[in-house]
């Protein structure tokens, strides 16, 4: 496996391989478990090469504290991913990425309005920009992101789109502990106690899930999680939102097969946390 810290090695890199080589990139923020190691391994199964980015993006930062939080642990990770299979790791520095703070602004229109785009002023200016210039530098053909980032999803599918970049996206299943709380590099600032209390939010989903699925109103499901986090006071409910799972609109009730999230934000001591069930 390569660890590569500059564009200009990774073009190279690149440019060296048989050109008909399929390439998959997983873009990550490091910190890796195995909801990153399961992207890899798909990625993996389906390309002739696979680069995984570890790249904590300022630019999609809103809160300083959270960057400043952020868990960086690259040789850890390096390890994980040798393991894995993973053929390149691009690690770059904030300067290379950012020789200057960006100028350019990406807004996602509607898409920006709700849950984490509403919550998260500029994030996904920042999403957008990262993957846009990760495409160009590693230009693949196939990116892999994870459904627990459903919003994230959509955003790229736009970037896509809206761009014209010839990756194939594909979103890939979210990966839980065992009991239910879905993996993310931010669990491991919770304390054990909170860690002990965080499989609440998707008890929450699950609710609202069974609510849906029972025949129960969207307002109803809701009314029922926010009442679920009366009785779990350490949790701060940021939003309950029933939506389409590929544009993330809300809906006011449930969809096609495979098309209803429920999607929620709670922070938990000083964690923010997200998931979401599609269904
Ligand atoms: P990061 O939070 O490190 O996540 C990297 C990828 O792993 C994302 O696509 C995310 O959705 C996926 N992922 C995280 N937890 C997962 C889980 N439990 N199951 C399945 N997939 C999971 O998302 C980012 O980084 C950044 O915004 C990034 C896309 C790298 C741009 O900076």
């Amino acid at each position: 496996m390569l660890l590569i810290h500059s564009i200009a090695s990774l073009r190279q890199q690149l440019s060296s391989r048989q050109p008909t080589h399929s390439v998959g990139l997983v873009p990550t923020m490091g910190a890796l478990h195995d909801g990153h190691l399961t992207l890899i391994q798909q990625a993996k199964e389906e390309n002739d090469l696979v680069v995984c980015s570890i790249f904590v993006n300022p630019v999609q930062f809103n809160n300083p504290d959270d960057l400043a939080r952020y868990p960086r642990t690259l040789e850890e990770d390096c390890r994980l991913l040798e393991t894995a299979g993973c053929d390149v790791v691009f690690a770059p520095s904030v300067d290379e990425m950012y020789p200057e703070p960006p100028l350019l602004k990406l807004n996602f229109g509607e898409l920006e309005t709700v849950m984490e785009g509403a919550m998260r002023p500029g994030h996904f200016n920042g999403v957008g920009i990262v993957v846009a210039k990760l495409f160009n530098i590693v230009q693949p053909t196939r990116a892999y992101f994870g459904q627990k980032d459903l919003q994230q999803v959509a955003v790229v599918r736009r970037l896509i789109r809206d761009l014209s970049f010839p990756v194939e996206l594909i979103r890939c299943p979210t990966v839980r502990e065992t009991d239910g709380l879905a993996m993310s590099s931010r669990n491991r600032n919770l304390t054990s106690a909170e860690r002990e209390q965080a499989p609440a939010l998707h008890e929450a989903l699950t609710l609202a899930h069974d609510l849906l699925r029972e025949g129960q109103s969207t307002t109803q499901a809701k009314a029922a999680v926010t009442g679920f986090f009366t009785n779990h006071r350490s949790f701060r409910l940021e939003y309950v939102e029933v939506a389409n799972a590929d544009t993330l609109q809300l809906a006011n009730e449930v969809l096609a097969p495979g098309q209803t999230a429920i999607c929620l934000a709670a922070h938990l001591g000083n964690v923010r946390l997200i998931d979401n069930l599609v269904f």
